[in-house]
């Protein structure tokens, strides 16, 4: 059963919740994207845009919350594919506390509502500072896309539920665009040899067969989280990146306290909270990683934690409990987001809680 994605729908159609809708509409997303950004081998985006990133020595991406995550992520991917060196800032504390920037800068903001205050305060010092900037937005004519120099549009299409779900595989989709974009004006071999259009719909059918098997995280969410107040996403590298985005999707509906820890940082104090069937869900997609990994994974097994491995085809091994179909390495975290998502849904769910409206929380914080 495929979801169309209709960008003017802001109704919840059949479903009982706009995070389980918009979960559901991920795989569209990723054709949407496809076919609004590449016409045929060529990529449509500004050229204008184009040189200005190319003739930079050093970006910044910024952002908050969820898209602060999409930004981690895309440190890797602007890192290998446009041949440049990134920093990725949180939008509350660089607006304040701004770093000794490279000589020549450019800003990218990401920002799912375009906007959010902490991110805009950035924005308004980098205008003031003359330097060019990029908004990457869900929201086409928002504050952070009209005040930036460029805009690239994540088209999501609209995303109600408070935790975000689809503008964050979105961005990881843009990112990718614009990174190869980049990499392909500036020459680098890594970005001529990735064939993103069928990455893109290769997550679309990745993302397809996850959500196609919603029973499986049900059951999932209910083993390993009833009655639980802790739970931990670890990984390395790409899935570190990862883990942080999957333990915030828990936290902010299941009210389930959730980290997300680098792999082989636990046992440097962290490790004191796991005892006996603390959860522990564990990423494997990243390659240079996965054995280190499988070696953290068995020093909390040995102090009792229930653990689950989500890995995909390429790194799975027997026994593993969640395998999901492989795609590029560094866009990775587009199919694997996919099953904490859901682990989240159900989780917030089974606890009555109001999944699309979670306390305290706000779509947009306009507020520093
Ligand atoms: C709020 C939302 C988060 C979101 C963050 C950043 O806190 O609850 O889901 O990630 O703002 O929002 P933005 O619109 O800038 O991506």
């Amino acid at each position: 059963y495929i979801v169309k994605l209709d960008a003017s729908d802001i109704s919840k159609g059949t479903y009982d919740t706009f995070m389980l809708k918009e979960i559901d509409e991920q795989p569209a997303v990723m054709r949407k994207i496809s076919s609004n950004y590449f016409d045929g081998k060529k990529i449509n985006v500004d050229q204008k845009m184009l040189e200005d990133v190319a003739s930079a020595d050093r970006l910044y991406i910024v952002a908050a919350g969820t898209s602060y995550h999409a930004a981690l992520v895309g440190k890797d991917i602007f890192e290998n594919l446009a041949d440049v060196p990134v920093d990725v800032e949180l939008a509350s504390e660089f607006g304040y506390h701004m770093p000794k920037l490279s000589k020549k800068p450019f800003f990218i903001f990401l920002s799912q509502s375009g906007e959010t205050a902490d991110s805009r305060q950035v924005l308004v010092k980098v205008n003031e500072l003359g330097y060019h900037s990029l908004t990457m937005t869900n929201v086409a004519n928002s504050t952070l896309s009209r005040e930036a120099t460029y805009t690239m549009e994540l088209l999501a299409g609209p995303e109600i539920a408070v935790a975000s779900t689809k503008a964050y595989t979105a961005n990881i989709a843009v990112e990718a665009v614009l990174a190869k974009a980049v990499g392909e004006f500036k020459g680098v071999k890594a970005a001529k040899e990735l064939d993103l259009q069928e990455q893109l719909a290769l997550a679309a059918n990745a993302i397809q067969t996850i959500v196609d098997e919603k029973d499986k995280f049900k059951d999932i969410a209910d083993d390993y989280l009833t009655g639980k107040k802790d739970a931990f996403y670890i990984g390395r590298g790409i899935d570190y990146a990862l883990s942080l985005e999957a333990a915030l999707k828990l936290k902010e509906i299941s009210y389930i306290h959730s980290e997300g820890f680098a792999a082989g940082e636990l046992k440097h104090g962290t490790i004191s909270l796991i005892e006996k069937d603390t959860p522990v869900f564990a990423y494997i997609n990243d390659g240079i990683g996965a054995a280190h990994t499988r070696g953290n994974i068995q020093e909390v097994v040995a102090r009792g934690a229930h653990v689950l491995v989500i890995s995909n085809k390429k790194y799975a091994e027997k026994g593993d409990q969640v395998v999901v179909p492989e795609i590029d390495e560094m866009i990775s975290p587009i199919v694997s987001v996919v099953p904490a998502q859901l682990i989240a849904y159900y989780a917030s769910l089974a606890r009555g809680n109001n999944v699309d409206q979670p306390r305290n929380l706000a779509k947009s914080v306009t507020v520093e």
